[in-house]
């Protein structure tokens, strides 16, 4: 989704912006903008290069610092455009000025009821440049401003009448030393350095420049000066971050992809690190609740998207088996518009890597207004769904970048069991020796993950051997189910190859009517308890001549009952879509590069995705 970044002080503000946009590039953009404040008024520049027009941006900073040196610009605002309302052109990227050009804005998000605000503004006689939501957002500020002459209050009046979920920052020639930001539900961070203060989209723009960090209420609006370098009024909260720069740089590794699945088996110890008590309770990260209120819940649900839904659906099963108790699972995006049966004794549970995906967040804030506890499990510290919940689990995972997850969501499953696991002791359900044990089986992960990843050459010697189908088919039983689901949808992303995922028990019900032998079937056939009856599924797709790749342990999945084989460690399994989904990955980045795609940024996708 679209990326901000704001600078105002004392420094070189259009490299800050430039390298702050480079950092939000994982967000996915068509276009990309920037305005800097100087002597002459606004000056901006626009491309709408897709995938290059960051670094057109850049190459444009790089020949305006030889022509005409504007190092001293004290104020630049910069944005990527992942366009939605109107094309992707240089005229609606952003940033948008008003009509008297002294006025601009940055946008992320929709704002809903730009239609009605558009013709009114037109009818006061507002001339619009773009075809974009967002531009109605600087003309409403520049008519405010007109009333208050008061940057801050003009701002938060235009952004009092704008719907929808957005963050904004706004800048004027009026006030050339202030910023003003404002916020409601899509995240916007600020961050203090030694003589600038910013607005970003996210933590990782401003890593290396700010050294204190504050997330911002909703609904007011904040002004930043260059000059005075403190939060400014109540609407900030300190954040505590401990990403540091290296953490979102690419330390040598041809794209983040590959220095993020090298990271996973730290991601899982970082996750799993520390979390039994010494009083023998496990350790969840904030715990805003009684835990006594807990106890008494009798249903949970688990809500997210994508990969993190995946996640979810691994973790369904480790709770109904130890915490006894029923689990639905939702995708966000349904949740919020059925009728789901909510009440003080439900726990919803968000998974998301972000913590800000407009999906989930919005599912939750729903679940609590029907009197719903909530639980999140998410890997960005003070995020809005980590601000929203009674209790927090973050996964340790440090910053992803590349837009496929890969170590979050097996930080994310590490997570989920933990929960799980705390879940299960508050009620009861398991003993300490028991929470001992398998927290014991939990920490065999990371190592298992490391010996898996040893074996990558192999993993993708066994790629390349698929590099001309053009049809996958995953299958899975059990929590071999989801790692099915999330090998397709990585293979779909990076490679855009048609894939897809089912339980092995379904195929007779469909889908096997596709198999031939055009088509590739990978199944998930460690050793789990349905393993000889994945194994027939198997048979059932070989006999009908598709090419058989397995997932599979040492001394497993028989050599003549495969074309290939992809070998990770066996261990405890409940907890195998962790070490199972190392070669899925491996194949679906290999399948994209064979192809000259990046992996690091699929088309048509977003990191974070803040737009409903
Ligand atoms: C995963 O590879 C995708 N980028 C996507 O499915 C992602 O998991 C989904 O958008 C949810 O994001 P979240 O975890 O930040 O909520």
């Amino acid at each position: 989704m679209c990326g901000i970044i704001g600078v105002c002080g004392v420094g070189s503000s259009l490299d800050v912006v430039v390298q702050g946009l480079e950092r939000l590039e994982y967000r996915g953009y068509d276009s990309a903008g920037l305005v800097s404040l100087e002597n002459s008024g606004f000056v901006v520049s626009k491309f709408a290069d897709g995938v290059s027009s960051v670094s057109s941006l850049a190459a444009w900073v790089r020949n305006r610092d030889l022509e005409d040196a504007p190092h001293q610009v004290r104020l630049a605002l910069g944005h990527t455009r992942w366009a939605t309302h109107g094309g992707a052109t240089k005229e609606n990227a952003h940033p948008h000025l008003d009509c008297t050009n002294r006025f601009a804005v940055v946008h992320n998000g929709i704002v809903e009821n730009y239609r009605v605000l558009r013709s009114e503004l037109m009818e006061r006689g507002h001339h619009f440049r773009s075809e974009t939501d967002t531009e109605v957002i600087v003309h409403l500020v520049e008519e405010r401003f007109r009333l208050s002459l008061d940057l801050r209050q003009a701002v938060e009046e235009a952004f009092s009448r704008l719907e929808g979920a957005m963050a904004i920052v706004v800048s004027s020639v009026e006030e050339p030393d202030l910023l003003v930001g404002a916020r409601r539900i899509s995240p916007l961070v600020v961050g203090f350095g030694e003589s600038m203060a910013f607005f970003a989209s996210d933590i990782p723009a401003l890593l290396g420049e700010a050294a204190r960090f504050y997330h911002l209420e909703e609904g007011e609006a904040v002004a930043l000066r260059g000059d005075d370098l403190g939060p400014t009024n109540g609407a900030l909260v300190e954040m505590e971050v401990s990403w540091d720069l290296q953490s979102a740089q690419r330390d040598g590794y041809p794209d983040f992809m590959s220095k993020e699945i090298q990271e996973q088996a730290r991601a899982v110890a970082d996750t799993v690190a520390g979390r039994v008590g010494d009083d023998g309770l496990v350790i969840v990260d904030e715990l805003r609740l009684d835990p006594e209120i807990l106890r008494t819940v009798n249903k949970v649900f688990m809500v997210a998207c994508g990969t993190s839904y995946h996640a979810a659906m691994v973790a369904k099963y480790f709770f109904e088996h130890y915490c006894r108790i029923p689990v639905e699972l939702d995708i966000s995006s349904e949740f919020r518009y059925r009728d789901p049966i909510v009440d003080a004794q439900t726990l919803v549970i968000g998974v998301s890597q972000s913590g800000e995906t407009i999906d989930t967040l919005v599912a939750l804030h729903e679940a609590k207004a029907a009197g719903a506890r909530v639980m999140v499990i998410c890997n960005v510290v003070g995020s809005s769904m980590a601000r929203l919940a009674d209790v927090v689990l973050y996964t340790r995972a440090g910053p992803e970048i590349g837009v496929a997850a890969t170590k979050t969501h097996v930080a994310q499953i590490a997570a989920l069991q933990i929960a799980g696991l705390y879940f299960a002791s508050l009620r009861r359900n398991l003993y300490p020796s028991d929470v001992e044990e398998l927290m014991a089986k939990l920490s065999e992960i990371p190592p298992a993950i490391a010996t898996a990843l040893a074996s990558w050459k192999s993993f993708t010697d066994v790629a390349h051997e698929l590099v001309d189908y053009r049809r996958f088919y995953f299958l899975g039983r059990h929590v071999g189910y989801p790692v099915a689901l999330e090998g397709a949808l990585k293979l779909k992303e990076l490679s855009y190859l048609p894939s897809e995922g089912y339980a092995g028990g379904e195929l007779k019900h469909g889908p096997i009517a596709m198999i031939d032998d055009k088509a590739v079937v990978v199944a998930i056939a460690t050793k789990t308890r349905l393993y000889d009856k994945l194994m027939s599924n198997v048979e059932e797709v070989r006999a009908r001549g598709a090419r058989i790749v397995l997932v599979t342990n040492e001394g497993l999945g028989e050599p003549q009952r495969a074309d290939l084989r992809f070998e990770v460690p066996r261990v405890f399994p409940l907890f195998s879509p962790m070490v199972d989904v190392l070669p899925l990955q491996a194949l679906a980045y290999e399948l994209a590069v064979a192809q000259g795609l990046n992996p690091d940024r699929p088309r048509n996708l977003a990191k974070t995705v803040t737009v409903e």
